[in-house]
């Protein structure tokens, strides 16, 4: 193959451009496109990437999906904890506050909306209706949300949702 001068120089300055770019990792302040280079591939003399067993199931990841009645039975595998009974609270001041309340009475800053709209407001942590459920039940209905309240299925992993249910448990006298 022949190329005429201005497009091997052309060729070779393209090529360089992408050189240095490619290879100086964090050149760009944000990095925005990451490209393929930056991919955890193997590169050349490292030793081979072990495969999995043939028969390995992964244990984490995605949620199985079961019902409300399976869920009741289900025990809170998050320890009873100081430590995480303040990542609770921190979930809960992130995610529940606005609706809950600080103090999980119901009456947080958009409660008032609910009320006025002519919608079942927020729950109060200590009501019958929330202290006589299972933790099994509390992890499903903030998994799955409930009547206005969202779902949290994609904001919260599975550990979370149970740390939280230990801050409802607090919160309700519990
Ligand atoms: C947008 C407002 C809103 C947010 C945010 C919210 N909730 Fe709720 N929550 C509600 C409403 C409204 C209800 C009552 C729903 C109904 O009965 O129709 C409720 C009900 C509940 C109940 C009682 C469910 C039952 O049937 O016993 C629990 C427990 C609860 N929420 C926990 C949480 C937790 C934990 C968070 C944070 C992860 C959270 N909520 C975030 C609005 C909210």
């Amino acid at each position: 193959m022949r190329s005429s001068p201005p497009e091997v120089c052309i060729a070779i300055l393209a090529a360089a451009a992408l050189g240095v770019t490619a290879c100086t990792q964090g050149a760009y302040p944000l990095d925005f496109f990451n490209e393929m280079h930056y991919q955890p591939s193997q590169r050349r003399e490292q030793p081979d990437r072990l495969a999995p067993p043939p028969d390995a199931v992964p244990i984490t990841g995605r949620r199985s999906a079961i019902s409300f009645d399976q869920a009741t039975e289900l025990q809170n595998p998050v320890n009873r904890t100081p430590a995480n009974l303040e990542r609770g609270r921190q979930l809960y001041r992130l995610n529940c506050v606005a609706c809950h309340g600080q103090n999980g009475d119901g009456h947080g800053v958009v409660a008032g909306y609910f009320q006025a709209a002519g919608f079942v407001p927020p729950v109060a942590f200590s009501s019958e209706r929330v202290r006589g459920r299972t933790d099994g039940q509390l992890q499903w209905l903030i998994t799955y949300g409930i009547g206005n309240m969202p779902t949290f299925k994609h904001l919260l992993n599975e550990q979370d949702v149970w740390t939280l249910v230990l801050a409802i448990r607090e919160l309700g006298g519990q």
